[in-house]
């Protein structure tokens, strides 16, 4: 089935975006929204929202605000868990151990730098992709005559 997913390279990934590109479009996915953006403490706490209460949350919106991520959107058959696979295990030295090849064995640190995020579900790309790419308000009115 068709889908959409958000993606986003993380503050300590963000130099090495090319390859992490590059690995997107061999994979046959299609991007078809991307921006730069550094987000604050508030819009971090309402994008990691289900994380709340955990004991890493606190590390987690130091780390994501730190400097600016690359937000995209991916469309195509099976993208939530097709970019899920590419991401390999949450944690970076697991991914290292299981899956070698993933972007976060081969870009992320540890269990918080771990370079890329992606959605967990179709749900949840929905209100991410809203968080990122909005579907109404200022920026979207057209204000041509
Ligand atoms: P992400 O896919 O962005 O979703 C939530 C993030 O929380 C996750 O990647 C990690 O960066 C972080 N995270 C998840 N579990 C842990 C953990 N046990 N310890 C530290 N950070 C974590």
């Amino acid at each position: 089935k068709k889908e959409k997913t958000l993606g986003m390279i993380k503050p300590d990934a963000v130099s090495k975006m090319g390859s992490i590109l590059d690995l997107i479009y061999a994979s046959g996915m299609k991007i078809t929204k991307l921006k730069m953006c550094h987000l604050n403490r508030n819009e971090a706490f309402e994008f990691y929202q289900e994380h709340q209460g955990k004991p890493f949350l606190d590390n987690l919106l130091s780390y994501i605000t730190s400097g600016p991520v690359i937000a995209f959107e991916l469309m195509g058959e099976g993208t939530v868990g097709r970019w899920r696979e590419l991401l390999g295990p949450t944690d970076s030295a697991v991914a290292r151990k299981e899956n070698p090849t993933s972007i976060r064995a081969r870009f992320g640190k540890d269990k918080t730098m771990n370079a890329c995020h992606g959605s967990d579900g179709v749900a949840t790309a929905a209100r991410e992709l809203e968080f990122f790419f909005p579907s109404v308000g200022p920026s979207r009115k057209n204000t041509a005559k």
